[in-house]
């Protein structure tokens, strides 16, 4: 199993190149099915996810080549029936719903599992889905979801939790070929949705309003093949910008989308960072003591929840209390206990953590839960004393491309181990910490 040591205490410094969005990615990968034609789609970063969206597509009996960056999909023939182990893996793989049903007017996928973030449910993704005219059913584990013709009408996709991405990504995929016109009420405002839409109306959709709340479809007969290259992944963009604040270095973002990333210079710029702003260039440098913010995670373009662990390794650098709220998903602070580990003073209380900073962070074996967690130790071990290992990396390697590659590049003593003894990178690790990493 792949880990991280790191040696904190280098301030990042000089130029990242931010990778194609991970999020803008999926939807649009499982939007190739439905066109029989060619479709290509650039800027696709080099991650697990990615892969593995891929291979659900050859399963469902797409075409597909991904050859450095560039992935080539044409969905000829295509069953509704998805692998249920390899559906069941990855959460986002639930957007292959909407095209099969549009093109297929059938559609069987395993349930999405939970994950550690929260349970994750799709009941608006089948609200949207029946309300379009489809019978849903659920058996054995598998959602089925059959209409032989869907009908257009208004759908309001507001849940407990407000809006939701994928579940509008999906309703607006199985639109786009139903007949008459869709509005989507409440719909997500995320670049990624826009970006979906962008990508479909290339193919030949007729969608108006993506990006905001209210998203109009009119049906449309068939889709044809297009070429896109995805928007700049917002998140990793966050993370970059968050680690060189909290190192105390200088880091220009390259390929960046400064408009995407609004609420998280905002606070940079509250806590006493400078983000310096760049047709698609995003210069961070700290002007000094960082100064403690406190947050509430919305949908966009609040504050995301996808970069809310990041700012809470910065903020154990503030002196001062933080307080962030994480008000999109009901468990998403497992990386506060491992920040705990490398000395942050951190109390949940409900949907909130305070964060007292201000204290100096010791290196220690720390485990990765999930995705953004990962990337918040792999900030908190660059800033603290002494070495860091971080294992169950390939939590990181499913949203970072080459993660510890841009870091060493930036100036961080970071590098990429194996703790099997088989593995050409292998390297034992100090023996203190040999027990935590299997
Ligand atoms: C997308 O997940 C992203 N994933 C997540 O990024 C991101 O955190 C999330 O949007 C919120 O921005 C992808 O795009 C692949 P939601 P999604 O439906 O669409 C509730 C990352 O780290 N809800 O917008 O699955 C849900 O429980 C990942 O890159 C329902 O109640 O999230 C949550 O509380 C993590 N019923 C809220 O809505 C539903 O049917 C927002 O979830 C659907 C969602």
């Amino acid at each position: 199993m792949d880990y991280l040591e790191i040696k904190g205490g280098n301030p990042l410094k000089g130029e990242v190149r931010i990778s194609g969005s991970k999020n803008a990615v999926l939807p649009i990968l499982a939007a190739t099915l439905l066109t029989d034609e060619r479709c290509v789609i650039r800027g696709i970063p080099d991650l697990s996810d990615v892969k593995h969206m891929a291979k659900i597509l050859q399963t469902l009996g797409a075409e597909v080549e991904l050859e450095s960056g560039t992935i080539t999909v044409q969905a000829k023939s295509i069953n509704p029936f998805g692998d249920y182990d390899i559906i069941r893996k990855m959460r986002g793989s639930v957007c292959i719903m909407g095209p099969l049903l549009g093109r297929l007017h059938e559609a069987k996928v395993s349930m999405p599992g939970g994950c550690v973030i929260g349970a994750r449910p799709i009941n608006l993704h089948l609200w949207g889905f029946k309300s379009l005219g489809a019978q849903i059913d659920l058996k054995e584990g598998y959602v089925i979801a059959k209409a032989p013709q869907l009908e257009g009408c208004s759908i309001f996709m507001g849940g407990r939790n407000g809006s939701t991405v994928l579940g509008t990504a999906n309703v607006m995929m199985a639109a786009v070929l139903a007949k008459g016109q869709t509005v989507i009420e409440y719909a997500a405002c995320e670049p990624e949705v826009k970006d979906l839409a962008d990508f479909l109306i290339k193919m030949g959709a007729d969608i108006k309003g993506a990006g905001s709340p209210t998203i109009r479809i009119r049906g449309v007969e068939k889709l044809h093949g297009a070429e896109h290259t995805v928007i700049p992944d917002r998140i990793e963009a966050a993370t970059y910008a968050i680690a060189a604040a909290a190192t105390d270095g200088e880091v220009t973002l390259l390929n960046s989308e400064p408009n995407h990333i609004q609420a998280i210079l905002h606070q940079l710029r509250q806590a006493n960072v400078s983000c310096t702003v760049s047709g698609k260039e995003v210069t961070i440098k700290r002007k000094g003591e960082l100064r403690p913010v406190s947050i509430a995670t919305q949908p966009y373009p609040g504050f995301p929840t996808d970069a809310q662990a990041q700012l809470m390794a910065l903020m154990t650098q503030a002196r001062g209390i933080s307080i962030i709220t994480e008000r999109i998903f009901e468990s998403r602070f497992m990386h506060v206990p491992e920040l705990g580990r490398l000395g942050a003073h951190i109390e949940l209380e409900g949907v909130s953590a305070i964060v007292e900073g201000g204290f100096e962070l010791q290196g220690a074996h720390v485990m990765s839960s999930d995705l953004r967690a990962s990337a918040a130790l792999v900030i908190a071990g660059m800033v603290a004393k002494s070495t860091t290992i971080i294992s169950r990396i390939y939590h990181l390697d499913r949203g970072y491309e080459k993660m510890d590659v841009k870091l060493r590049k930036l100036g961080a003593d970071i590098g990429r181990w194996s703790s099997e003894p088989s593995n050409p990178n292998y390297r034992p690790v100090p023996p203190s910490l040999a027990q935590f990493v299997e």
